[in-house]
């Protein structure tokens, strides 16, 4: 006889049976939905846009393009930092260079990036929400 294992108090009934009569797919009503994403893109966004989802970004340097504008976006002391993909100096794109202590390295002269910016390259407002990463471009056009 094989022994039983177990793993503590049973579970409390689901409140939801397979098969029961709630909503899904099959309810979905897209000119609904096309009438509320038009709604939505004809408000003010303030030029925060989605960048990726949060768990995207890690301590490797990545390239994106947002809105026309090429970001270069990272990982540091969990913190996802996005700035313009371009080094202050020569323009050196940044998305490939190496990371050292949370800074990004320039890969032509090895000038050091990071959130505190350097001259005219500073990183971009990010608000990380849990589940996407926003970014906002050019922020001082924003209605
Ligand atoms: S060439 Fe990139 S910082 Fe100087």
């Amino acid at each position: 006889m094989s022994k039983m294992w177990k793993f503590g108090p049973a579970l409390p009934p689901l409140d939801v049976l397979p098969n029961a009569d709630v909503p899904d797919w099959k309810q979905a009503k897209p000119g609904a939905i096309a009438q509320a994403l038009g709604r939505a893109r004809e408000r003010p966004h303030g030029n925060w846009y989605v960048a990726d989802a949060s768990r995207a970004f890690g301590e490797k340097p990545r390239h994106y393009r947002i809105a026309g504008e090429d970001i270069v976006a990272w990982r540091a002391d969990g913190e996802v930092i996005m700035a313009p993909d371009a080094c202050p100096h020569m323009g050196a794109r940044l998305a490939g260079s190496r990371v050292r202590d949370g800074k990004l390295i320039c890969p032509w002269h090895g000038l050091a990036l990071g959130k505190g910016g350097h001259g005219g390259w500073k990183p971009l407002a990010v608000h990380d929400d849990g589940v996407l990463t926003w970014v906002r471009i050019r922020a001082s056009e924003a209605a």
